[in-house]
């Protein structure tokens, strides 16, 4: 039998109308505008979810398959596997291109359409149960509802509307929708993103009203204004979509200097830090401590093996410096300079021999340093305290000592390797930020006396 292309794209038509009905209402139910093209597009959200589409829009999860690390990375591994890696890194960068079969290998990305790049609105709100704890195990449901925290959506034609307390920030189940993509396993099986993994084991996921802080909770704070641009709309608790955390666009564009406030907020008050200084003569002069007070996981978490954070210390005399670590130019890599007191938070890499290798796919182990996060609140628990600390060897002529703690989102040294590979515009380089932590910004003098600043 000859089908005509008429008849084929009605009964398309016919077959994808059956398909996003809502499974469970009646018949009556009226039958919904958005195609299933119209609701991957996150600009068409923008009619009614404005704020939603402007915060997202400048959002990492926005940028996740457009960030030219990301492409020289992919590219790289591609290339170093033999095409191997696949859509391993995609899956989670470009999950709807993965999903919709637009891409099979993952080297297509730059090629597709824009509802193809990131992790977009649809790919969150289409997630119905998650299958396992990492790499992206959601499942997604293909009956065009899109489910979210509103309890009693108000219908309207678009789409359908449902309940989930997988997104849900306030119920334990939300973090679980962030966590199976923020918890990376490389396909040689090296756990190395573990920042689902480190929450589960803070205090903040235990599920009591006192204690409970899901990922939504801090990062996607709420606000009360209508939920939808249409009219006469209900005030709800709208939830910021902007994601700020480490890294920014890197790419030039007319909001990132927004998105590199938010971090900067973020970032400014994350560690609580002290400054210790003791009499000569009383074993080490000098101790600088750091508290993951109100981080809900390790820190640094997530891409621990491209982070670089570490503490700057200086002492002076007068005006001149007498002793000093973690001092770096501007542009200069943390990792080269000669400082055998260095104090770094960064995830090594390890290939099976033990050496140090710069990318995930070649690593056959782990090791490295980080803060941990509460995981009691009980005083008598030996684990009520976790902060680190670190001690130096200062002259003891020295009046005044300033420390602060600095972090790359991408070192030097990896952004390096992939520009001389040629894999990475050198441009990229610039553009990179290093942060100072404000709330780790200390400085001790002698007029204030022996002891630890603050007090
Ligand atoms: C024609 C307007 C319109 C368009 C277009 C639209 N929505 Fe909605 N959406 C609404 C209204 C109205 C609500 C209900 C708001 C309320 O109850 O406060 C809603 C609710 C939602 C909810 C909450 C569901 C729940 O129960 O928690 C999500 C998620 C959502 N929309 C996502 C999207 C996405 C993604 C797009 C783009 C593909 C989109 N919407 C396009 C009007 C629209
Ligand atoms: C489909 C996988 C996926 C899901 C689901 C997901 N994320 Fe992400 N997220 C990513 C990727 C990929 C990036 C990194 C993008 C980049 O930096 O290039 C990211 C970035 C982020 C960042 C910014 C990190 C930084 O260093 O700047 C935050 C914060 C974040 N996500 C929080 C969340 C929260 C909260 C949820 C749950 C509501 C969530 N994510 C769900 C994949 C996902
Ligand atoms: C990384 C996953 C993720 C992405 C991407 C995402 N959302 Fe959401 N969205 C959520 C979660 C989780 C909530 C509920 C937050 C809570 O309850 O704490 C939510 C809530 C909503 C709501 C309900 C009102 C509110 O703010 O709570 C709407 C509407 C919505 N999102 C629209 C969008 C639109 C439009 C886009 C794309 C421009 C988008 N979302 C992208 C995860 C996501
Ligand atoms: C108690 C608040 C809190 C909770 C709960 C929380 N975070 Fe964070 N998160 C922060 C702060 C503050 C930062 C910035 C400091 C840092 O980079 O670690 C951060 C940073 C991040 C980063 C960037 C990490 C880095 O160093 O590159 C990611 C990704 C992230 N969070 C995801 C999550 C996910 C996923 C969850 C839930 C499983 C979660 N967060 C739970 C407060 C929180
Ligand atoms: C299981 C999901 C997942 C997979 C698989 C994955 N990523 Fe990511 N990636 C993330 C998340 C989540 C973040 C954000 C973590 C953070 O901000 O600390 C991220 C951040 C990044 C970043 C931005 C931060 C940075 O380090 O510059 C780059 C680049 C990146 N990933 C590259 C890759 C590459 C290349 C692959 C494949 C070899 C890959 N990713 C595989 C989830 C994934």
């Amino acid at each position: 039998m000859k089908i005509t292309s008429a008849a084929f794209s009605i009964s398309v038509a016919a077959a994808s109308i059956a398909a996003f009905a809502p499974a469970c209402s009646s018949n009556s139910a009226p039958a919904k505008t958005l195609t299933k093209a119209e609701l991957q597009d996150p600009q068409t959200c923008a009619q009614c979810h404005s704020q939603h589409v402007d915060e997202w829009r400048n959002s990492m999860h926005a940028y996740a398959s457009d960030d030219p690390v990301f492409i020289a990375m992919n590219r790289r591994a591609q290339r170093d596997t033999g095409g191997s890696i696949g859509n391993f890194c995609a899956q989670c960068h470009a999950p709807m291109a993965v999903r919709t079969g637009a891409t099979t290998d993952g080297t297509n990305l730059s090629d597709l359409p824009a509802p193809m790049h990131g992790v977009t609105c649809y790919f969150c709100h289409s997630a119905t149960s998650i299958q396992g704890s990492h790499d992206n195990a959601i499942a997604l449901t293909e009956d065009g509802t899109l489910r979210a925290d509103i309890a009693d959506p108000v219908d309207n034609a678009a789409h359908a509307s449902s309940y989930s307390a997988l997104h849900d920030g306030s119920k334990v189940d939300g973090a679980s929708l962030c966590g199976a993509c923020h918890d990376v396993t490389t396909p040689a099986n090296v756990a190395i993103e573990r920042t689902y993994a480190e929450w589960q084991g803070a205090i903040y996921a235990q599920n009591q009203p006192q204690t409970l802080l899901t990922c939504q909770e801090c990062h996607m704070p709420s606000s009360q204004t209508p939920a939808s641009d249409q009219p006469n709309m209900p005030v709800r608790s709208v939830h910021s979509h902007a994601v700020p955390a480490v890294d920014i666009s890197l790419t030039p564009n007319p909001q990132s200097n927004a998105q590199k406030v938010l971090v900067q907020q973020n970032l400014d008050p994350a560690l609580v830090a002290k400054l210790c200084v003791t009499a000569p003569g009383n074993g080490p002069t000098v101790t600088a401590t750091l508290d993951d007070a109100f981080v809900g996981h390790d820190f640094p978490s997530g891409a621990t093996h491209d982070r670089r954070a570490w503490l700057e210390l200086i002492a002076y005399e007068g005006t001149n410096v007498v002793f000093s670590s973690g001092v770096v130019a501007d542009g200069q890599d943390i990792l080269t300079i000669s400082d055998p007191n260095l104090w770094i938070f960064r995830q090594r890499l390890l290939d099976a021999n033990g050496n140090e290798v710069k990318f995930m796919w070649q690593a056959a182990t782990t090791d490295g340093t980080f803060l941990t996060p509460s995981v009691t609140n009980d005083p008598k628990d030996p684990r009520y305290y976790h902060a680190l600390s670190h001690s130096y060897d200062v002259p003891p002529s020295a009046d005044r000592i300033t420390m602060r703690l600095r972090m790359i989102p991408v070192g030097y040294d990896v952004l390096d390797d992939l520009i001389a590979s040629g894999d990475l515009d050198p441009s990229v380089r610039a553009a990179m930020p290093v942060y100072t932590l404000a709330g780790t910004t200390l400085e001790w003098t002698q007029a204030k006396g022996f002891g630890c600043v603050p007090q």
